[in-house]
């Protein structure tokens, strides 16, 4: 299977302008653009080559939920990966009840969820069994009555992520390996991938992917990501 990068934005860039000038550095095949929702309608229309992701949704439908955007919205502008349950939303108090409700709102409306998991430091600096078994509850509460084959996985040590400690490749792997044991057939790696860090998480053959943060808002930073996804 293709490796696949995502570009998680954030509350970035400050304007459609410059979100528009990021697309157009960023618009490669095998890359998932994830804009804050207010510019997705504008990067749809940018690129050509890179797939839309959105970085959240609503587990509502449609109905009285002020400020909430229900997956079949994302799904009219083009959008096919919804990161879900992102270590930022759940810092925010997102509950494992309210991340699985999202991940089958996201696939009734026939998109991809991008499940993301990871333990926090508190948990791995008991070692690694710990952050196997913390993420293990993730996945089993998060895909409670979800066909795994259809979920993407992105494991984010919440440690790992914006801190530049990115996790060592192999115990990433070894996580990965772990994860799919749960039938999640691809997995990707996030948390403070660089174009330093990128060709050791990308040349395991458990990772699938990453999923890329503050290196995705810098195209030549991206760029350099994107060239050592292995061309087979
Ligand atoms: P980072 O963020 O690459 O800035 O660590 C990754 C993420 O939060 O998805």
């Amino acid at each position: 299977m293709p490796k696949l990068i995502i570009a998680n934005w954030k509350t970035n860039p400050a304007t459609v302008v410059e979100a528009m000038r990021l697309a157009r550095a960023e618009d490669r095949a095998g890359v998932v653009i994830a804009p804050p929702s207010a510019f997705l309608a504008a990067v749809e229309a940018t690129t050509k080559r890179a797939a839309l992701g959105a970085q959240d949704v609503s587990r509502e439908k449609r109905g009285a939920h002020t400020g909430e955007v229900a997956p079949s919205m994302l799904r009219s502008l083009g959008v096919r990966y919804v990161i879900v349950g992102h270590s930022e939303r759940r810092a925010r108090g997102e509950t494992d009840e309210e991340v699985n409700e999202k991940v089958k709102a996201v696939l009734a409306a026939r998109l991809v969820p991008v499940l993301c998991v990871g333990e926090s430091w508190v948990v791995r600096k008991k070692g690694f069994p710990a952050a196997k078994k913390f993420v293990s509850g993730q996945l089993r509460a998060d895909l409670k009555g979800v066909r795994a084959k259809n979920v993407i996985v992105a494991y984010e040590p919440v440690w790992a992520i914006g801190s530049g400690k990115a996790d060592s490749p192999e115990e990433a792997a070894e996580m990965a390996r772990f994860v799919k044991k749960s039938f999640v057939p691809r997995v990707l790696y996030g948390g403070s991938v660089t174009p330093k860090n990128a060709s050791a998480f990308l040349k395991e053959r458990a990772i699938d992917g990453a999923l890329v943060g503050g290196a995705s808002l810098k195209p030549s930073d991206f760029k350099k990501i994107l060239s050592h996804v292995p061309t087979r």
